[in-house]
């Protein structure tokens, strides 16, 4: 059993306590390797800014759990050594059972997803519950989820979103004692997240997606004031990444995310986690295969995950500084 407090992690509820107060949000970027990890901590150093390291079951599956939480406890020590000690945070995104999330919290995560979203109501609770049961004893926080995000969520494909109910989360937080919740008010996964057919254009011919459910957000706010909302799925497919990545061979077709705008407007409420994970790959795709396209006699695998890893940097610090607004805030 190690502790994350051993490791120099911190867990989510003073950060989210700020957050709510600050009216911002805290990044939550996933990573699978050294590149993004160390993408996210410089830009978060750079910034000044908290921020959450998120491990998904793919992540785990691709890079194994143990290295990851390495190069998480590593995470620390390099912020200190790039001048800034900004609070980290190592997540479980999307565990879906028991034994994976005491699995991660044995072995020094500070914080966990239960997503118990696709199961019935009552047997969402019963699992809840039972892992913040085992959480609390070692001061590890735990996110649920109520509502169901449409398109693709722990491998399960949901052709809608299922809303979540305002009218549910009073009770849900009461019968599990989680420390945060993710919502579904009409965001998801991946980079595909609306049709053009239900987009309308602006001005300039832009694709313009229907705007998210705030008021069930703001419904959930009223009944549940100052409790930590998260938002999965809240990647905004930079359009400029994939016109570069199209024009360096790729095939993204209808690729659109949420508009910037409504996360700054969600990121002032009570949301205070937006997970980030479809941008970063974007990003560093484009820059990889514009390597790829423009120096194709290179081989060294520095010389397309440097640049990788300095778009990704990029695009993090943009995030925090003017989408999440939650740089300065340590
Ligand atoms: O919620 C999903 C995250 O983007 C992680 O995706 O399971 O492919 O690592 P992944
Ligand atoms: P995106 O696919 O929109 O980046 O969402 C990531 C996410 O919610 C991770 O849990
Ligand atoms: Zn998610």
């Amino acid at each position: 059993m190690v502790s994350y407090k051993e490791l120099g992690l911190v867990n989510t509820k003073e950060l989210f306590n700020k957050a709510i107060e600050g009216g911002y949000a805290i990044p939550a970027f996933n990573f699978n390797n050294l590149e993004q990890m160390q993408a996210i901590v410089s830009a978060a150093a750079e910034t000044k800014s908290p921020v959450i390291l998120q491990v998904s079951s793919g992540a785990r599956k691709y890079a194994n759990q143990t290295l990851l939480r390495y190069l998480a406890q590593g995470a620390v020590e390099y912020a200190k050594e790039l001048g800034t000690a900004v609070p980290i945070a190592l997540h479980l995104d999307h565990g879906d059972t028991f034994e994976l999330c005491k699995s991660c919290i044995d072995m020094g995560f500070s914080s966990v997803m239960i997503d118990g979203s696709h199961h019935s109501y009552e047997k969402n609770v019963e699992l809840t519950a039972k892992v913040v049961e085992y959480a609390h004893k070692y001061d590890v926080t735990v996110e649920g989820e109520l509502g169901v995000l449409a398109g693709v969520e722990d491998d399960v494909v949901a052709e809608h979103h299922t809303y979540t109910r305002p009218e549910e989360v009073q009770d849900f937080l009461q019968k599990t004692g989680v420390d945060s919740l993710a919502i579904s008010i009409g965001t998801s996964h991946g980079a595909n997240k609306f049709k053009p057919e239900q987009c309308t254009r602006n001005a300039e011919g832009i694709l313009v997606p229907p705007s998210l459910r705030f008021d069930i957000l703001e419904e959930i706010e009223k009944l549940t004031p100052g409790f930590p909302i998260v938002l999965h799925g809240a990647s905004s497919v930079p359009q400029d990444k994939v016109a570069l990545i199209n024009k360096y061979g790729g095939a993204l077709k209808d690729a659109i995310g949420i508009p910037e705008d409504e996360l700054r407007r969600a990121a002032a409420s009570a949301v205070c986690k937006i997970n980030i994970d479809s941008d970063g790959r974007l990003a560093m795709t484009a820059a990889i295969r514009e390597v790829f396209a423009t120096q194709p006699a290179e081989f060294d695998p520095r010389k397309y995950l440097g640049p990788a890893r300095d778009a990704l940097k990029e695009l993090y610090m943009h995030k925090i500084i003017n989408v999440l607004g939650s740089a300065n805030r340590i």
